[in-house]
């Protein structure tokens, strides 16, 4: 009787343990701000009182940048974000928000000199406890886009430096330490050469893992290709077989990165290209990045919410190898993600047992719903109905 009473007890307690550990392994869906799109204007405008608190379970605000060896934001409304920031917290106290350092803009060198001292590196993590504390934002993103093989070892004691402070500081609301994640990139050289995945394996809470920019207007020769493909195509051959998601995520864990630290990247935007003739296939000859948004105003680059627009009298295909869709409009040519695409990629994360998906960024889905007649937030919607709880 006393055995079978204890046995119950050890149960109950399982069960417990299991609810509790459930709670923990719910997908993430970490999710992009970018303080530039306050400036976009109708309806691309975007400003942090637009977000949902219980759409994503992350946010991140990007990008702040540094000066002097300290972190700093130089947003416009920088009184204003920080005010939404509380609210958004106390509508949803579970709802972590992250400050990304760094973006394509500010580059690698906007990092230098502040990592290549280690005064000047704990001059910096002191800097950015305080202002993580100061204003309630529960940890930092390292966006360092992208570190080259010299910078491998800074990179590596930067993290290493911050996850210790780290750990030693709580966040206020929470008493949880302070989260630390780093924006990486998807590039097999990139990846043999700049991470150090071992260390940052342990570091890291998770890594934001920038699946994208695969194929623009960069290329050489120029040749249509998709921005996010999830997996190789038919015609890729060589260096080209490592350019989609599949591969990206595969490497990274090959290379030591846990499954469920990696928090995979769906692209709310696609690319754009000026085709040179007739053939509209992928790896098509073109002339030139596809012509600017109305909105987004960047040759080669289209938000969701423009693609829609684009999309009505376009020829759609879906590449059956590489389970994403590309429109053709004239000599316009995009490869982008849809609700369609967006379900294969969140089914093939949780196969893997990934850590969530990361969306770059809520910005640029159809946040209004103006664009696309699909409801507000049709994509990252999309990505929370396939991930299930969160
Ligand atoms: C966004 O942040 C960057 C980097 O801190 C800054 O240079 C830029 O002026 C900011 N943009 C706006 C609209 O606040």
């Amino acid at each position: 009787m006393g055995a079978t009473t204890m046995d119950q007890k050890c149960l109950w307690a399982g069960l417990v343990v299991l609810l509790l550990l459930q709670g923990g392994c719910a997908y993430k869906l970490v999710c992009y701000f970018t303080n530039w799109s306050q400036e976009r204007h109708e309806p691309g405008k975007f400003t942090p009182e637009n977000i949902d608190p219980f759409l994503c379970s992350h946010l991140i605000y990007s990008f702040a940048s540094i000066s002097n060896n300290r972190v700093v934001i130089k947003d416009k409304n920088d009184m204003m974000l920080y005010q939404t920031i509380n609210n958004l917290k106390t509508k949803n106290p579970k709802l972590k928000i992250l400050l990304s350092i760094g973006g394509y803009l500010f580059g690698s060198k906007g990092f230098h000199p502040m990592v290549d001292s280690s005064s000047s590196r704990l001059e910096f993590i002191n800097s950015v406890i305080l202002f993580l504390k100061t204003h309630n934002f529960d940890g930092l993103d390292v966006s360092w886009i992208y570190p080259d093989q010299k910078d491998n070892t800074h990179f590596a004691m930067l993290i290493h430096e911050l996850a210790e402070a780290f750990q030693k500081n709580l966040v206020k609301s929470t008493q949880e330490s302070l989260l630390l994640t780093a924006g990486v990139s998807a590039g097999r050289q990139m990846i043999d050469n700049s991470y150090q995945i071992k260390r940052l394996a342990e570091e890291l809470d998770f890594i934001n893992l920038l699946s994208f920019d695969f194929h623009g207007s960069w290329e050489k020769p120029l040749v249509t290709g998709h921005n996010s493909p999830l997996r190789k195509g038919q015609l890729d051959r060589g260096t080209s077989s490592y350019y989609n998601v599949e591969y990206a995520v595969g490497y990274w864990i090959r290379k030591g990165m846990p499954a469920e630290k990696v928090v995979m990247g769906i692209p709310m935007y696609g690319r754009s290209f000026t085709l040179a003739s007739a053939e509209t296939a992928v790896g098509a000859p073109a002339s030139g990045p596809g012509a600017a948004g109305p909105i987004t105003a960047s040759p080669g680059f289209l938000a969701y919410y423009e693609i829609c627009q684009f999309l009505q009298g376009a020829k759609i295909t879906r590449l059956q190898d590489q389970q994403v869709p590309y429109a053709v409009k004239g000599n316009q040519w995009v490869g982008y993600d849809d609700v369609e695409s967006i379900e294969t990629k969140v089914q093939f994360l949780k196969t893997l047992n990934l850590g969530g998906a990361v969306i770059w960024s809520i910005d640029m889905d159809d946040f209004t719903g103006k664009s696309c007649n699909q409801g507000p937030y049709p994509l990252v919607q999309a990505v929370k109905r396939n991930l299930g709880s969160l």
